[in-house]
């Protein structure tokens, strides 16, 4: 296993490309699946889930090749119904093929996503949006058993007790497409993934309405072709430079970041002093007022909110915000496995039910930390970037599912970040840890 080691105290500077995203893109490779024609895929992130995705593709018989650094090619020409549970025991996400398998081939079979460390994460809309359009769904030793030889479309409501479900959207739109007659998907997510997937549908020959929207129109179309797409930067990515840049105090420019796909994110990091303009549609810079941070609020939401994915990282900049700042969850109310490692770190941190109130503004001392999940890994390395001394962040494989070449792009930066075998970690620490 690999462990980051970072030495804290460098203001970033300079600037850095977000990749493509990396929740944009596994949907799409299940989208590819609608046609039995080839689909390329381009500016595809370089990370295990996407790694995943195209061996579980592999596996249900389509021909998958990554043809470029960023580009992969996909004929689904052959396939079968079934996920291999093996793989979709590894990946939450591969619960999007349920849709395109429904619309193509009438029949899905897919393991049951396990249990998820941030939380409870239910797949019953998902169900329900298939039943609506006339699928039958059963449950079979932990397999989630999808008939659907007359689907069709119909009002489907995609709203649950923590909003809209961006997956869940996904696959109602994926399985509309090919579904005869008209399908309206009232309280859709409207997160920029979904709308690229529309896109990268619509590109195939999909009739789809009210895209962007939360009401989504679909006519189904008799068949899809393939199609060449290139996926959107990763905004969660794109804005996890930005608190990079903030918590050191630097100044950063961020290619990728569309300000039109971060606007709570920037409206919070406003008012706490990091200043975040567009220098074009794909770019922005992010710059520390001279005065420091002042101490924030935020509370996630589904998009356009706050999002759920950069909690963590903003609860680490927090801890740099002179006063008390208030985080709260509301897409995944238990969503704060990083605060018991930030507290190893000297942070002051307290949970009260669904939020986390952050005493800031006292000193972080590098320590030994671990890494629980993707976005904790991120939250424990920009805390790592300011805190006095060495930080030592195990299980990092985490990060790997969905950060493209994290340090290397934070060496570009200035960072001190090195990925290393875990026997280089001091014994003392390994003995801890233990
Ligand atoms: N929910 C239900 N029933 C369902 C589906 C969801 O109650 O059938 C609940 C969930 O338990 C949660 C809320 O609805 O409380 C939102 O879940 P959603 O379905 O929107 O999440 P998801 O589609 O499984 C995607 C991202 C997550 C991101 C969430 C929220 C992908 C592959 N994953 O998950 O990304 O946190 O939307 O924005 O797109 C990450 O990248 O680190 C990550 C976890």
């Amino acid at each position: 296993m690999e462990v980051f080691r970072i030495r804290g105290g460098r203001k970033l500077e300079g600037a850095v490309t977000a990749s493509g995203s990396k929740n944009a893109a596994l949907p799409l490779f299940a989208a590819s699946l609608l046609s039995s024609e080839e689909s390329i895929l381009e500016n595809v992130p370089d990370l295990s889930d996407i790694r995943f995705m195209a061996e579980i593709l592999l596996e249900m018989g389509a021909e998958v090749e990554k043809t470029g650094p960023t580009t992969w090619k996909i004929n689904p020409s052959q396939i079968v119904p079934c996920a291999p549970y093996e793989l979709v025991r590894k990946m939450r996400a591969s619960v999007c093929l349920l849709g395109p398998l429904v619309g193509r081939l009438g029949k899905a079979e897919i393991p049951m996503p396990g249990g998820c460390v941030i939380g409870n994460r239910p797949i019953d809309l998902h169900i329900r949006a298939m039943q609506r359009m006339g699928a039958e769904v059963e449950l079979k030793a932990g397999v989630v058993q999808v008939n659907a030889e007359n689907l069709r479309g119909n009002s489907i409501f995609m709203g649950g007790r923590h909003g809209s479900t961006v997956t869940g959207t996904a696959n109602a739109i994926m399985a509309a497409v090919l579904a005869p007659g008209k399908t309206t998907i009232d309280s859709a997510a409207c997160e920029p993934e979904i709308t690229d997937l529309c896109a990268m549908l619509r590109n195939m020959g999909a009739n789809i309405e009210g895209i962007g929207s939360h009401m989504i129109e679909i006519e189904g179309v008799e068949s899809l072709r393939g199609c060449r797409h290139r996926v959107i930067p990763d905004r969660i990515e794109a804005a996890t430079y930005a608190l990079a840049a903030a918590i050191t105090g630097g100044e950063v420019c961020v290619r990728g970041g569309r300000l039109d796909h971060l606007g709570a994110f920037v409206n919070v990091m406003n008012a706490c002093g990091v200043r975040i303009d567009a220098q074009s549609e794909n770019e922005i810079s992010v710059k520390t007022n001279e005065d420091g941070l002042r101490s924030l609020e935020a509370i996630t939401l589904p998009y356009p909110g706050f999002p759920t994915d950069l909690q963590a990282q903003t609860c680490a900049l927090a801890c740099k915000a002179k006063g008390l700042s208030i985080l709260t969850e509301r897409v995944y109310p238990s969503r704060f496995m990083p605060v018991p490692e930030l507290l190893r770190m000297g942070a002051e941190i307290s949970l009260e039910g669904a939020s986390s109130i952050i005493r800031g503004g006292t000193p972080l001392t590098g320590a030994p930390v671990m890494a629980s999940d993707l976005r904790a890994s991120a939250a424990l390395i920009l805390a790592g970037l300011a805190a006095e001394g060495e930080t030592w962040v195990q299980r990092i494989y985490h990060l790997d599912r969905g950060y493209d070449a994290f340090e290397k792009k934070l060496q570009g930066l200035g960072a001190e970040v090195e990925r290393l075998p875990e026997s280089e970690m001091p014994s003392a620490f390994g003995a801890q840890l233990s």
